[in-house]
């Protein structure tokens, strides 16, 4: 696990004698169309820095033929009697942008992995860059592993300038969040069951304000998506797990209600995943989950004037003797009733639990349910964006802007009625996907299935399946689980008056 590792953040003056201090000093540099080398950050403290050391970092950057890429690295050692510091790294920041400072961050981050060392970065100006700088400083020092040799699980710090010390702070509890949702991603399904989730949520609200309550067995009865898919699985069963951030006086606060897929791994259930190698990923079936357990568990550090309940609906979508077959009918919480066609949807099928629950129960303002969906929403956006349903426009447009600032970018997708006829059964309220042949829009169409749940609240959807896992070990990124939704829904209930 990751979490007892995860750098430290620290506000430091922006002097010579202070940054000398750290082992290390990142430079952000800048190359123009002419091909001149510039230091958009901190320009004055450089170059008395440059002189420190009686360097010329311009002409470093030249003797490298560096390009400016974003996340481009060079280092310089260094060396004075009087300063602890014994290298400069040059980063390229691209054009600037906050996502090129977001990236370069991302790229020091990586850097130190693993490492126990100080770096004082030059890097961001402005409060929202150090933010953006900060909080990718940590995801790209990210590492999750049970290797037993060669690895160093040791955390760097990280010093950026005092000046913004509040986005500092915001930075680690962000940062940190995310860390613990990919270390919930990462854990693999044989000690990740529905029950361990629960073990995970009430750790995580161990001496604050949160409050969890945890259903299983009997008290599932009238859960009958979660029972459907979930007792496929032997042992231990199915969980509804909701978090409560409401501290005292907060009564006439807003309320965000958060819905989380938390499937621990989809074999797809009797509908068998083909190819099987399709079912390696499926660990990460429980990412909206995770996502929004650490969104609650950072509610009492971001201290919002918002009521926050997260419901994580964790199953195993197993393979099995006592595995739901296509063609049951369940009642969801609620009484709607579903006829089960592929049981590789094993989604919605919690999910529908979990928004009626929410409707009939806890009056939310705002009702967002979080999810690795469908594989259409991959198709169609790629791993960098979510796919964004809702009816509120404004609401769409927000989370979209503060997914571009974040990094945590969605994109509102159309909610189209004429597909609805799809979800039309012979024999229950409806079908559970869309089974008339060739019948395409799979992302649309779970997401029309999931608003027949939500009563008439304010409702989003967002379907991570592309973004909540990485291919690649490479950005803000590391193979495997990205914390994606984090950012985004912290950033958003924080946005909230
Ligand atoms: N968990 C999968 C979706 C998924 C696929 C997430 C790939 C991440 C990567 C989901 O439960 C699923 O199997 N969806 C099916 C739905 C279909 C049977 C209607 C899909 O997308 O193929
Ligand atoms: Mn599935
Ligand atoms: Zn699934």
């Amino acid at each position: 696990m990751s979490l007892s590792a995860v750098p430290t953040l620290k506000a430091q003056l922006l002097t010579v004698e202070s940054v000398i201090r750290a082992n290390s000093i990142a430079i952000g540099f800048l190359k123009n169309e002419e091909g001149n080398f510039s230091f958009p950050s901190n320009s004055a403290l450089i170059a008395k820095v440059e002189s420190y050391f009686g360097l010329n970092l311009v002409d470093e950057l030249a003797f490298f033929s560096a390009t400016g890429k974003t996340g481009e690295i060079f280092e310089i050692p260094i060396s004075a009697e009087s300063a602890k510091c014994d290298r400069i790294i040059l980063v390229g920041v691209g054009s600037n942008s906050l996502s090129d400072i977001r990236l370069a961050g991302a790229s020091l981050g990586r850097k130190f992995r693993g490492k126990e060392s100080s770096l004082f970065t030059l890097v961001a100006n402005s409060g929202a860059e150090i933010l953006a700088h900060a909080v990718s400083l940590i995801l790209g020092n990210y590492q999750w592993t049970k290797k037993t040799t060669g690895v160093k699980l040791k955390a760097p710090e990280f010093y950026l300038s005092s000046s913004h010390s509040a986005s500092i702070e915001r930075a680690q509890i962000i940062a940190r969040a995310v860390s613990r949702a990919r270390d919930l991603i990462h854990t693999p399904a044989n000690i990740k069951t529905p029950a361990w989730m629960a073990l995970q949520a009430k750790s995580f609200a161990r001496n604050s304000d949160l409050v969890v309550t945890v259903l299983s067995g009997k008290e599932l009865s009238e859960f009958g998506g979660l029972q459907a898919v979930g007792n496929s699985s032997p042992n231990p069963g199915p969980r509804f797990i909701q978090i409560s951030y409401a501290p005292r006086g907060s009564k006439n606060w807003p309320h965000v209600v958060l819905v989380g897929k938390g499937i621990t791994f989809d074999t797809g259930g009797i509908s068998l995943k083909r190819p099987y190698d399709t079912m390696i990923g499926m660990k990460s079936d429980m990412s909206g989950a995770a996502a929004i357990l650490s969104v609650v568990s950072a509610m009492p550090s971001v201290a919002p004037k918002v009521r926050v309940t997260a419901l994580l609906m964790c199953a195993e979508n197993a393979l099995s003797a006592t595995a739901q077959r296509p063609s049951d009918v369940i009642t969801h919480y609620g009484g709607t009733t579903v006829e089960v066609i592929n049981t590789d949807a094993e989604g919605r099928l919690v999910l529908a639990d979990g928004l009626a629950f929410a409707d009939l129960n806890l009056d939310p303002d705002y009702l967002v349910d979080v999810a690795t969906l469908t594989g259409a929403a991959t198709l169609g956006l790629g791993r960098q964006y979510g796919a964004m349903y809702t009816r509120n426009n404004a609401l769409a447009k927000k989370l979209h802007s503060l997914g571009e600032i974040s990094g945590d970018r969605v994109w509102h997708m159309p909610l189209i009625d004429d597909y609805a006829i799809a979800l039309e059964s012979f024999v229950a309220d409806y079908n559970h996907t869309a089974d008339k042949p060739k019948f395409s829009a799979g992302s649309v169409t779970a997401a029309l299935f999931l608003e027949k749940f939500t009563g008439e609240r304010n409702w989003v959807h967002l379907d991570i399946a592309g973004p909540a896992r990485s291919e690649t070990d490479s950005g803000e990124n590391p193979k495997g689980g990205t914390g994606f939704g984090v950012r985004l829904l912290i950033d958003w209930i924080s946005s909230i008056k």
